[in-house]
């Protein structure tokens, strides 16, 4: 048996489907899945709505400080509060990435998120999983896909919880957080070396899960 956990990752813009198959993937493999979004949406909620501003200074890194934060099978929880479901909010959507820009904030989730590959091993998918978090992991994917698919996905997913929202503002929020992200110094959004890249525009769940299986299989021998 190996003793030395199986690291998959998944890294992508918004709306590329990284979440949803690196979920399906981690549960066909019998790994575990983490989502390190949820990690930077927690901080993010909880800083703005303490006021604190994104930038780096003695408020910010006290905040940082005094905050405890935790991933479990119930969610994540921030100061004891779980917050899984109010951190996809359209306000969190709308900080998110102007925080997780910041160093301070990403050194807060460093060991946080490599603690989390535990055996027989995890799937994790974000921005910057097979470059910085994990860059020795087994495989790494890289799914991208167009920004009008993209928002189309992400339309569907807010109206199927219930709320309204329209095309063009999601398509600008989209845009707009890929841009931060893939111009922010620090861990930009990239796709890393030696991963394999799927545009999942026109593939259903089904087959990009089974595409990455297939290749995990034969990297891995299952
Ligand atoms: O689901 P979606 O791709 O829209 O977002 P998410 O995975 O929940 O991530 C939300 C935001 O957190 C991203 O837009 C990034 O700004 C940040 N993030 C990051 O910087 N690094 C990661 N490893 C994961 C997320």
């Amino acid at each position: 048996m190996n003793d030395v956990p199986l690291v998959i990752t998944v890294d992508g813009p918004a709306g590329s489907g990284k979440s949803t198959v690196a979920k399906a993937l981690a549960n066909r493999l019998g790994l575990s899945y983490l989502d390190t979004g949820a990690l930077y949406r927690a901080i993010a909620w909880h800083l703005n709505n303490h006021g604190i501003s994104a930038v780096e200074g003695e408020t910010l890194t006290n905040a940082l400080e005094a905050l405890s934060i935790t991933l479990g099978k119930q969610g994540v929880c921030v100061g004891g509060h779980n917050v899984t479901s109010l951190i996809r909010s359209p306000e969190v959507d709308g900080v998110v990435s102007c925080y997780a820009a910041l160093p301070s904030v990403r050194r807060k989730l460093l060991d946080l998120q490599r603690r989390q590959a535990i055996l027989p091993g995890i799937v994790a998918d974000g921005r910057d999983m097979g470059t910085v978090v994990f860059p020795c992991a087994s495989c790494k994917f890289f799914l991208i896909a167009t920004p009008e698919i993209r928002t189309q996905r992400r339309v569907k997913e807010i109206r199927e919880r219930g709320e309204t929202v329209s095309y063009q503002e999601v398509l600008e929020g989209i845009r707009e957080r890929d841009r931060i992200d893939s111009e922010r110094a620090e861990a930009p959004l990239r796709k890393p070396e030696n991963s394999l890249e799927i545009d999942t525009s026109g593939m259903s769940i089904e087959e990009v899960v089974s595409r990455m299986y297939e290749i995990v299989a034969n990297v891995v021998s299952l």
